[in-house]
């Protein structure tokens, strides 16, 4: 009543309004979804978020044969978005809830791509009788972090054109090369455009998963979805059909990889089941945040909560220094997911260490140490680092914790991490190993095969090796440690274990340790990488551009060493190819 009032006082401003919101075009939302139940909350809060007039939009859901919630969370959401959009529709089929021939719940039989094939279709059918000006496809586990994606993508002009979706692995939402036979084709151009070495908006053979179609150019009466255009032989998926009748009608499809629009979860392998998809999804999560692009959920249906534990382990500590609190949210976000409850230790700072406080400490350089690399000498970033793990490993004989695990606070995680560290203990106690300390994480200094363990997959045991990024470690392993008295002959951490288990190849250094018998193993392949590498954008270490540690006036502007440059991966990290995962 108050704006009725309003408009009657102030017409011309209202007018002015109702102009605006007339000069968004209109469109349709397309979600067609089936046992996403996990993923709709954060999809949908992306679609919530698009900075897009709602009243100019239609939400269109179709969704059936679910074994999961996806039913009640669309309808939840619906229910509750209704009154901010244009209209909301909501197709629903309750029962069956799976398809006789299906191997599981994300596997795809033929009635499964005909059945989403005619979806699509009544989809765009519905947008077209009521003359909307778009209609924009986006599957349930694709998340549109880009609140610009509309107007980014119809300021294209093109007909039909898809955001690249990021993902895991060399995954995304469309196809440089498609053969005469209907199957993907690599072709020279997919990796430069995947890994946006080259950007712009591309003509592709298929886009698929979220894409959007202008309804207003003449061609799109040419285009089907459905039933198949009758000369079609190639394999029956709904997306090479549908990209066989934009070749049959002549439109071009695009894919735009201008900006970072938002993730596509990978598609299951046809032996996964939905908490392997669910896995993955959280996966992409944790890569998002690495990203900078953190998954938010809707304001109105919520993720189902989790239920963290130590992974069987007795304690998982995470180091963090207090002033870097993005690193501990993210770290604890990303733990938090992966159901790991983990206890946060204030890292031992140490700029804030002066040369005072070194001595009251009894902290002492190892005579001679000099970092072989770079000519230098300890930072109080390394002082810090070392103490802050010397602080755990006093906790841990204190306490007299059997098995510890430690992370650092810039750890990036393998998909299903937390299946394989459960995997790796039940085959090591199975197999009765005797350790001290297992890098979960590290950087592998020389590259000479390392001796496979008996009995236990995937665990090697380690030679040469840099790094604290994660590991696990044993009461013993903290007591022989902590009895070999290292402040008073410190060096960084990282040179410390590798002489402690006598695979240091300096002998000086070595010298000054007399039981040099810590045993050490190492998860192979990793489970955790750094976030970044040195000379990445937004590498930043807190140990290795301190200042010098006994002098406070001295800063050292040096901007990494050889240790951290050269990774094992190198290149070839996060190179997409070589990312697996479907490992267990
Ligand atoms: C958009 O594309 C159409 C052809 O489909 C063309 O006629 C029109 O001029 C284009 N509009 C702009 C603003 O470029
Ligand atoms: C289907 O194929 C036949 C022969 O290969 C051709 O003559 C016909 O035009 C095609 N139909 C369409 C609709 O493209
Ligand atoms: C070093 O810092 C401590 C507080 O952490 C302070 O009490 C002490 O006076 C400082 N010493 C010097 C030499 O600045």
């Amino acid at each position: 009543m108050a704006q009725g009032g309003f408009l009657f006082l102030v017409p011309s401003l209202v007018l002015v309004v109702v102009g605006k919101i007339h000069d968004s075009p209109s469109v349709v939302i397309a979600v067609i979804a089936r046992n996403s139940a996990h993923a709709l909350p954060y999809s949908l809060g992306a679609l919530e978020r698009l900075n897009y007039p709602k009243e100019r939009v239609s939400v269109w859901c179709a969704t059936d044969h679910n074994e999961d919630k996806t039913l009640e969370v669309l309808q939840d959401w619906l229910e509750a978005v209704r009154p901010l959009y244009h209209s909301v529709v909501l197709k629903v089929q309750v029962s069956p809830r799976w398809y006789p021939e299906e191997t599981g719940p994300k596997h795809w039989p033929k009635e499964r791509y005909e059945h989403v094939m005619k979806l699509r279709q009544e989809a765009v059918n519905f947008a077209m009788e009521k003359n909307f000006d778009y209609i924009l496809y986006v599957d349930a586990d694709n998340i549109l972090t880009n609140v610009q994606t509309l107007q980014l993508l119809m300021a294209t002009n093109r007909t039909i054109v898809a955001p690249m979706m990021d993902s895991q692995t060399a995954f995304s939402n469309f196809w440089c090369g498609i053969t005469p036979q209907g199957f993907y084709r690599r072709t020279p151009d997919y990796f430069p455009t995947r890994n946006r070495q080259r950007t712009g908006c591309f003509p592709v053979p298929m886009v698929h998963s979220t894409f959007l179609i202008n309804l207003q150019k003449e061609e799109i009466q040419r285009l089907v979805f459905y039933p198949p255009h009758p000369n079609y032989t190639w394999t029956f998926d709904d997306i090479i059909v549908f990209a066989y009748a934009c070749k049959a009608a002549g439109v071009q499809s695009y894919v735009c990889n201008t900006h970072h629009f938002g993730y596509a979860n990978i598609p299951p392998q046809p032996h996964q089941d939905l908490q392997d998809d669910e896995m993955n999804f959280v996966h992409l999560m944790l890569e998002s945040m690495v990203d900078g692009f953190p998954f938010r959920s809707s304001q109105f249906v919520y993720p189902a909560p989790k239920n963290p534990d130590k992974m069987g382990l007795d304690e998982i500590f995470l180091i963090n220094l207090p002033r870097r609190p993005e690193r501990r949210e993210r770290m604890l976000r990303s733990l938090y997911e992966q159901e790991i409850l983990c206890r946060v230790i204030d890292a031992v700072d140490g700029r804030d260490l002066n040369s005072s406080d070194i001595k009251r400490l009894g902290v002492n350089l190892l005579p001679g140490y000099y970092d072989p690399f770079s000519g230098r000498t300890l930072t109080k970033g390394e002082v810090g680092c070392f103490l802050s793990h010397f602080k755990i490993w006093t906790e841990i004989t204190e306490r007299q914790i059997d098995v510890a695990l430690v992370f650092e606070d810039d750890v990036r995680f393998e998909p299903f991490f937390k299946r394989k560290i459960i995997r790796l203990m039940e085959d090591i106690r199975s197999a009765d190993l005797d350790y001290d300390l297992i890098y979960i994480g590290r950087k592998q200094v020389t590259l000479d095969p390392e001796q496979p363990v008996d009995n236990v997959r995937n665990l090697v045991v380690a030679d040469y090796s840099y790094w604290t990024l994660c590991y696990i470690i044993s009461l013993r392993g903290a007591q022989k440690l902590l009895n070999a008295e290292p402040l008073s002959k410190i060096l960084p951490v990282d040179e410390f274990l590798p002489i402690m288990s006598d695979t240091h190849p300096n002998d000086d250094y070595k010298h000054h340790f007399v039981n040099r018998n810590l045993q050490i193993f190492s998860a192979h392949p990793l489970l955790v990488y750094p976030t970044h590498y040195t000379g990445e954008p937004s590498w930043q270490s807190d140990t290795e551009t301190s200042t010098l540690w006994d002098d406070d006036n001295v800063k050292t502007d040096w901007s990494g060493s050889q240790k951290t440059l050269k990774d094992t991966r190198g290149e070839s990290y996060p190179s997409l190819q070589s990312m697996s995962h479907d490992e267990l």
